[in-house]
């Protein structure tokens, strides 16, 4: 997480610098901070909070000079105050970073030793220190930069500025991406592409254990060995349109109103409008494989959650689903003829990212499902398959899950072609109901008002339950993960048959639960489990189609009427009340929506 910025420009930076850091805000809001060189001299301002914060303060106390770096930040070392913000100072140096240096204590001892003094219980102050020291010891601002990032152990982007270098920033990658833009007699650095889109669309992505002098006029990057190292400059294209929130009040309404079209984009991205075959990019035969690993963290792991049922009951192949951050310390063995599939909407997502290097020479295919076609996990897939879902700037994920779920099914789809698991009529079946989710999904979001009337009683919960069976299990967690992220409640989504197995003790009459149940095959057990629920007086809130309701209406809290809906594209049609149930009842208490306390859009950080 945290997000960083350079500039070495034609024009003050510091307006440039916050620009870009808004753009990169997703990555952490607890402070912001910038440094520029004015005349030689460097000088910097930060402030805790959003970066409005810092902008506020620059209006009263501005900081002049056409170079500068910038940090927006998501606390790890040192809670969110003036003196942890970056730019870290030590000297004639400052210093952004993005990632954990893990081996900060060891160095700080060694830093201690020489009589340097600490002010701040950052493992980023320690970088500059050290390269502090090591211009004392008479070292060149780059030797000095480059001897210091050696000394680094864990993940990194880095972009260091000199007191008296006005056409100089150094930067460096391990672990965590950094972009070189290249302007017109102009230069910037960027954590990714979309903070340097107004900018420029030239951009040279950093490889692993790269270092660059970057000027106004040249880069030069070098390998983790020193090596002189040629890395591609590429025309990228990137939304432009991120700040535009189209009317809503949040950008997680518009993103939830914005899923038929996103969703329609996804889907005749892989189903060409003549034949019902789904279409990839690149090789990808399923009578060649015999399992699929599927990894990922939070919300894109319960996608991989519910494309286990698909790819097991319409393909019959057998998956494994597993959360990154377990997966990559597990060692765990990669039989032949496996494909390891990696979902991330950021695609930059660490943990997943190791995962996926941990896979890499192991399975016979690496196929990633990501958002962003540029990122670090489509970059190094054989195959990337992007969901089309368009920035996603609201912190809890919502279209990117639906444009997921699309993309994993047609995925799945694919596997049964090839397979012969499912006859043409099945599949026909499956391309039309496909096509026509676009619609069912607008239907879903007409319900917004039944669901604002449950969202205010859930508002005075305390916790709150999801259950659902088959397809609808994933769905129960992915519910309730959106619930607690952005209202602070606590909420827990379980298997309804499990419920007897230990929850059932939390239930009495402060107790609601929300119970996603399509009228499908495992309908009449949800709806036992539903009953136990209500004689144990909890409160239940029923998301069903007209059948399901007419059904097991008597005696619910309330009920949130879907459309009917093939039975295996009911996790992305009830994903839109999940979705709105969360987002109304924390517009109810009042919590800030788009950026909820303590997170960040991109888990750049173990
Ligand atoms: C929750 C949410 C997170 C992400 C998770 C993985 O709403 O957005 O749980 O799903 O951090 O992020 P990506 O998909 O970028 O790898």
């Amino acid at each position: 997480m945290c997000g960083i910025v350079g500039v070495l420009g034609k024009h003050e930076a510091a307006p440039i610098l916050v620009e870009a850091l808004k753009r990169l805000e997703y990555r952490g809001y607890d402070s912001a901070g910038i440094a520029t060189v004015n005349g030689g001299s460097l000088g910097r301002r930060r402030a805790v909070g959003k970066l409005v914060n810092l902008s506020d303060l620059l209006v009263h106390d501005p900081l002049p000079g056409k170079s500068g770096i910038g940090h927006t930040r998501w606390a790890t070392h040192g809670a969110p105050t003036v003196s942890n913000a970056h730019p870290h100072r030590a000297g004639p140096v400052a210093v952004v970073h993005n990632g954990i240096v893990e081996n900060y204590r060891e160095l700080r001892t060694e830093l201690a030793e020489h009589g340097i003094g600490f002010e701040t219980e950052t493992d980023t102050e320690t970088v500059a220190l050290m390269a502090e020291h090591y211009l004392k010891s008479g070292l060149p601002p780059v030797e000095a930069a480059y001897k210091t990032i050696d000394r680094l152990v864990g993940a990194f982007a880095l972009a260091f500025l000199f007191d008296g270098e006005d056409d100089l920033i150094v930067a460096a990658r391990k672990g965590s991406p950094l972009a070189i833009g290249h302007g017109d007699g102009e230069m910037f650095v960027g954590s990714d592409a979309i903070a340097l889109a107004p900018l420029t669309d030239r951009i040279t992505y950093l490889e692993e254990g790269d270092r660059a002098v970057v000027t106004r006029t040249s880069l030069e990057i070098r390998n983790e060995a020193g090596e002189l190292a040629n890395r591609e400059t590429r025309k990228i294209k990137v939304d432009h349109s991120r700040a535009d929130k189209a009317g809503h009040k949040h950008f997680m309404a518009k993103e939830i109103a914005e899923q038929p079209i996103v969703v329609a984009e996804a889907i005749r991205s892989y189903l060409p409008s003549a034949g019902d075959q789904v279409v990839l990019p690149g090789d990808l035969d399923f009578t060649k494989l015999d399992r699929l690993t599927m990894v990922a963290c939070g919300t894109a792991f319960y996608a991989c959650l519910t494309a286990k049922y698909w790819f097991e009951q319409l393909a019959r192949i057998p998956v494994e689903v597993d959360i990154a951050s377990e997966f990559r310390y597990r060692e765990p063995p990669i039989p032949e003829r496996t494909m390891a599939l990696f979902v991330s909407q950021s695609g930059e997502t660490a943990d997943t990212l190791a995962a996926l290097r941990y896979c890499d020479g192991k399975a016979d295919k690496v196929v990633s499902v990501v958002n962003v076609p540029e990122s670090s996990i489509a970059r190094e897939s054989d195959i990337a398959l992007p969901i089309h879902a368009g920035v996603e700037i609201g912190v809890a994920s919502t279209k990117a899950f639906t444009c997921q779920l699309s993309v994993l099914l047609m995925l799945a789809l694919k596997a049964a072609a090839d397979r012969g698991t499912l006859s043409d009529e099945e599949l026909a079946d499956h391309a039309a109901a496909l096509r026509g989710l676009p619609s069912v999904l607008n239907t879903a979001l007409d319900q917004n008002r039944a669901i604002r009337k449950s969202a205010q009683r859930l508002s005075e919960a305390r916790d709150v339950l999801f259950l659902g069976r088959g397809l609808m299990y994933p769905l129960a967690m992915e519910g309730a993960l959106k619930l607690k992220e952005i209202s602070y409640i606590h909420a827990e989504g379980y298997a309804s048959g499990e419920l007897k197995h230990g929850p059932i003790a939390l239930i009495d009459k402060h107790m609601p639960v929300v119970v996603l149940a399509p009228r499908d095959t495992v309908f009449d057990k949800t709806v036992s489990n539903m009953q136990e629920v209500m004689a144990r007086k909890g409160k239940v809130i029923l998301v069903s189609d007209d059948d399901g309701i007419a059904e097991a209406e008597d005696g619910v809290w309330s009920t949130i009427r879907m459309p009917h809906v093939h039975p295996s594209l009911a996790p992305i049609l009830y994903s839109v009340p999940a979705q709105l149930l969360a987002y109304h009842t924390a517009v109810a208490k009042g919590t800030d929506v788009d950026q909820p306390r303590n997170l960040a859009k991109s888990v750049t950080v173990e």
